[in-house]
């Protein structure tokens, strides 16, 4: 492992906004921050808004900086992707900003029944071969729908077509209430000043002159959620 990786990982230890759980400490059993996240953390009950799959948390770190009276969580598992976000954050003393390091598929160790009101999830990899993994997922939508308050907003911002028309045709078929769906928010003129923010990844895929799309929707929480039947081959590529 390099110098500075190693450097950051150490840093990361002191940072108060990131919290670094152990398998052990979600694997089958509630984080110790869990529900508690208005009241231990932020000390307040303002909205608290997620980034999943957040590198290194610069929608989180944009978000919170333009809406203070709300509170932003980057999850990712990365930790020296994350380093940046919370050193940002601590530096600019941020107070309604956090991460949490750790895997998606232990989230509802991580947050309790309605503690979260809205998600963002920002250039995911598509895993166009396997469904099990792919943030958008019915799978995933369930762990999701355990804590986000009822009716809650997912947003996502993707390059990938596939994951676009997945999402889309998973939202349709599931009778989830589709707020928007734009399949080019730089060249349709959407995107405003907050869906013009620029993650790592989102630059990259611009410089490749490739567009950005966007879709939000409303996760309700009763009901079954099943996988969309679609002609995903002509997106697969
Ligand atoms: C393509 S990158 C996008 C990062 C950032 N949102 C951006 O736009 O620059 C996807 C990120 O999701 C994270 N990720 C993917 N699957 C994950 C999982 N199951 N649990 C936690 N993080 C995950 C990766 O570590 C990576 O940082």
């Amino acid at each position: 492992m390099g110098k500075d990786k190693l450097k950051r990982f150490e840093e990361n230890k002191s940072f108060r906004c990131l919290y670094q759980p152990e398998f052990e400490e979600v694997f089958r059993t509630d984080y110790k921050i869990k529900g508690l996240w208005h009241k231990e953390h932020f000390a307040n009950q303002r909205d608290i808004v997620l980034e999943l799959g957040c590198g290194r948390g610069e929608y989180t770190i944009a978000l919170a900086r333009k809406y203070p009276h709300k509170s932003f969580i980057g999850v990712d598992i990365k930790g020296a992707r994350l380093w940046r976000g919370a050193k940002t954050a601590t530096d600019e003393q941020m107070d309604n900003a956090a991460f949490v390091r750790c895997r998606i598929e232990f989230i509802e160790s991580v947050f309790a029944r309605d503690e979260v009101s809205e998600i963002w999830i920002t250039f995911p990899d598509p895993q166009i071969k396997r469904d099990n993994k792919r943030l958008t997922s019915a799978g995933f939508l369930q762990r999701y729908r355990t804590f986000l308050k009822d009716g809650g907003v997912v947003h996502l911002k993707t390059d990938s077509p596939f994951l676009y028309n997945y999402t889309l045709e998973l939202v349709k078929q599931n009778n989830l209430e589709l707020l928007e769906a734009n399949e080019d928010i730089y060249g349709s003129g959407r995107a405003d000043e907050l869906l013009s923010v620029k993650t790592r990844y989102e630059s990259q895929f611009l410089s490749m002159g490739m567009k950005i799309t966007y879709l939000s929707f409303c996760l309700r929480r009763d009901g079954a959620l099943k996988e969309p039947v679609w002609d995903s081959e002509q997106f697969e590529r």
